[in-house]
C-alpha cells in the first residue's frame, strides 16, 4: 500500500489552499504536479551545473553533458528502449509526433497510402497525420468505437489493411481513460506491414512501459504528466528508422560537419536534437523516473485502481451525471469523462474551483471524437498517485450542488 500521506507531503503544491479551500487537483491528465525531489534536482543543476551541454570542455558544460546523458539513460531504462541511441529529447509529446510526422512521414508516405488513426486520438496524434496526408496525397482513415468505448476490433481488420502505411495510436485517451488493447493492434498492423506510432502520453505515468514488449517503432511521451517539469518530451524510435530518417530541426549541435553549400549530420540521437537542449527538464524528468521507480508500478496502480473503482461508483450516484467511457475496470485508466444534464462543462468547473477542486472541461482537444459522440464538451477528472478517496468524496458533493447553483430545483 502507499503511504499517502508521506507522498503528499512531497508535493509542496497540494499544501495550499485555493479559493479558502484545501487544493483538490484532479487535472493531472493536463499535467501533474512535482516532488521535491525533483524541484531539488532541477534547482540543483541551475545554481551548480548550468553550462551549455556538448559543446564546451570546461567545468560547467562537460557536467551538463553528463547530466543530460545521465537523464538519456535513465529514460532508455525506464521504457526499456535496447539503446540510449533511441531515445531522443523533444519539446514534449507533440514535438515528437510532429517529428515522426514531418521526418518518416513525409519521407516515405506515399500518394495513395493510407494512414491510420483512432478516433480519440489527441490533436497532437491528428493534425499533424492530417497535414502528412494532406501534403503526400495519402488518405486519413479512423478507428471507431464501440458503445462500450473500446475499439471495435472486428471494423480495425478492415480499416487496417496492406495500404497502411501508418498507424498512429495512443495507448489510453485522454477523453475517455480507456486504454487500449495496443498489442493485439500493433501486432495486426505490423502485419499488414505499417509502422506503429505509439502515444504514450497519457500511459506512461500510469502503466509500466516496455517499448520493446509493445515492438513500437516510434514511442512518445510528455515529461510534465509524469511529475517532471514541462519543456521536456521523449520520443523513442527503432534505431532502424531513425538512422535513415531526414533531420527534423537543423541547426547547431545536430550536424557533424558544415561546408558552405553542405551539411552531414550527427549521429543519433544528436541528429535530431537541434539546439541548446532542456538540460533542466531532462535533469528533472530523471528525478521523476527515480521517484517513480523508488515508489513501484505495483503500488501506484493499485491506488490508482481503487481511486478509479471509488470514483466511478461515487460518481455513478450523482444524480443526472453519466460518465462518457467504459466502466470496466480493467479496460481503462484514471481518468474519468462525465456530462451533467443541462450544465455547460466550463459552469461545472467554475463552480467546483470555488470548492478548491480543480477539473477539466472542454473538448480535450479531441474535437473528432466530441463529433463522433455527439457531445460538445465533458468536465473529465483523473487521479495521480497522491490523490485520496476523501478529495473523491469532496468532488461528489461539490458536483452534487452545481445543478442548485445553476438554478434547477433537484
Ligand atoms: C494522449 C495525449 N497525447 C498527446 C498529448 C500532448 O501532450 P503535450 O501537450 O505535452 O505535447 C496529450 C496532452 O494532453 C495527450 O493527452
Amino acid at each position: 500500500m502507499l503511504d499517502i500521506e508521506t507522498i503528499r507531503s512531497e508535493f509542496p503544491a497540494l499544501g495550499q489552499n485555493v479559493n479558502g479551500k484545501p487544493l483538490v487537483y484532479l487535472d493531472n491528465a493536463a499535467t501533474t504536479q512535482m516532488p521535491v525531489g525533483v524541484l531539488e534536482a532541477v534547482r540543483n543543476y541551475k545554481e551548480r551545473f548550468n553550462g551549455n551541454p556538448h559543446r564546451g570542455s570546461h567545468y560547467l558544460s562537460v557536467k551538463a553533458t553528463m547530466l543530460l546523458e545521465e537523464a538519456r539513460t535513465k529514460v532508455a531504462k525506464f521504457i526499456n528502449s535496447p539503446s540510449t541511441k533511441e531515445v531522443v529529447f523533444t519539446k514534449n509529446a507533440t514535438e515528437a509526433l510532429n517529428l515522426v510526422a514531418y521526418s518518416y512521414g513525409l519521407s516515405s508516405i506515399q500518394s495513395g497510402d493510407e494512414i491510420v488513426i483512432c478516433i480519440s486520438e489527441h490533436h497532437s496524434n491528428l493534425v499533424p497525420w492530417q497535414r502528412v496526408a494532406g501534403l503526400k496525397g495519402a488518405t486519413l482513415r479512423y478507428l471507431y468505437l464501440t458503445e462500450e468505448y473500446e475499439i471495435d476490433l472486428e471494423r480495425a481488420k478492415q480499416i487496417i489493411n496492406e495500404k497502411t502505411a501508418v498507424l498512429a495510436i495512443a495507448v489510453m485517451s485522454n477523453a475517455l481513460g480507456t486504454i487500449y488493447p495496443i498489442e493485439k493492434i500493433v501486432d495486426y498492423a505490423h502485419n499488414q506491414g505499417a509502422v506503429v506510432v505509439i502515444d504514450g502520453a497519457q500511459s506512461v505515468p500510469h502503466l509500466k512501459t516496455d517499448v520493446q514488449k509493445l515492438n513500437a517503432d516510434f514511442f512518445v511521451f510528455s515529461g510534465h504528466k509524469l511529475f517532471a517539469p514541462m519543456g521536456i518530451g521523449v520520443l523513442y524510435g527503432k534505431e532502424s528508422f531513425l538512422k535513415d530518417m531526414p533531420p527534423f530541426l537543423m541547426g547547431g549541435e545536430m550536424v557533424e560537419y558544415v561546408t558552405e553549400q553542405e551539411t552531414s549530420f550527427n549521429e543519433l540521437p544528436h541528429k535530431f536534437e537541434a539546439g541548446t537542449p532542456n538540460v533542466e527538464g531532462a535533469v528533472g524528468l530523471g528525478a521523476a523516473i527515480d521517484y517513480l521507480s523508488e515508489i513501484g508500478w505495483e503500488k501506484i496502480t493499485e491506488h490508482e485502481k481503487s481511486l478509479t473503482k471509488y470514483a466511478l461508483e461515487k460518481l455513478s450516484e450523482v444524480q443526472y451525471l453519466k460518465i462518457i467511457g467504459s466502466k470496466n475496470l480493467e479496460k481503462r485508466g484514471p481518468v474519468i469523462s462525465f456530462t451533467l444534464e443541462g450544465c455547460h462543462p466550463h459552469d461545472i468547473s467554475t463552480i467546483v474551483d470555488m470548492d478548491g477542486i480543480a477539473l477539466r472541461a472542454g473538448h480535450h482537444c479531441a474535437q473528432p471524437l466530441m463529433n463522433y459522440l455527439q457531445l460538445p464538451s465533458t468536465s473529465r477528472v483523473s487521479f495521480s498517485l497522491y490523490n485520496t478517496k476523501e478529495e473523491i468524496d469532496i468532488l461528489v458533493e461539490s458536483l452534487s450542488k452545481v445543478r442548485g447553483w445553476l438554478g434547477y430545483e433537484s
